[in-house]
């Protein structure tokens, strides 16, 4: 049976060109792209959940098979509850690939139903994360090229409050 339904799920802390790249290109592939925000990450998220999604939305707002979703607990039970049999997750560098392989056969041991593809990034975007630009815009450096745009301005504003 053909797969219309894809999770693309990640931190987002915040939404990277790089990942719309991935969210563009997987919205020509499947008939719908959910992408799904982690509510509590241990990570200790810059940008609040609903700041994460505002910004996810904001960028995806011409996509209309994309759609904005959060979730907490296993990534395999909250596909499972959206009825999607496929994780997308974006590979940069043989560096991502072990990490990305761990998590993948850990949910095909939690959930053997559920698939993870492996897109690649963009070149011109393949040394980009939420993490470097971060850290180059709370620096004071620019990132217009590098995130969309309705995340520039937010950038700018927490770092201007901090
Ligand atoms: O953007 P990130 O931080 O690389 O995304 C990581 C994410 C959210 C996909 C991953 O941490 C995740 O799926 N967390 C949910 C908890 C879970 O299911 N863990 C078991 C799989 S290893």
């Amino acid at each position: 049976m053909p797969q219309q339904l894809a999770i693309y799920p990640g931190s987002f802390d915040p939404v990277t060109n790089g990942h719309l790249d991935l969210i563009q290109r997987a919205s020509k592939i499947f008939g719908h792209v959910v992408v799904a925000a982690l509510r509590h990450d241990s990570k200790d998220p810059l940008f609040t959940t609903a700041e994460r999604m505002e910004m996810l939305e904001q960028a995806t707002s011409e996509l209309p098979n994309v759609s904005v979703d959060s979730f907490d607990g296993l990534l395999v039970d909250y596909a499972r509850d959206r009825g999607a049999r496929l994780i997308l997750r974006g590979i940069r560098a043989v560096s991502d690939y072990e990490y990305e392989l761990q998590m993948a056969l850990m949910n095909r041991q939690l959930s053997s139903e559920i698939e993870t593809l492996f897109i690649p990034a963009a070149e011109q975007y393949s040394y980009l994360s939420s993490r470097i630009v971060k850290e180059v815009s709370r620096l004071g450096g620019d990132v217009s090229a590098l995130v969309p745009d309705a995340v520039v301005a937010r950038l700018r504003a927490k770092h201007s409050n901090l």
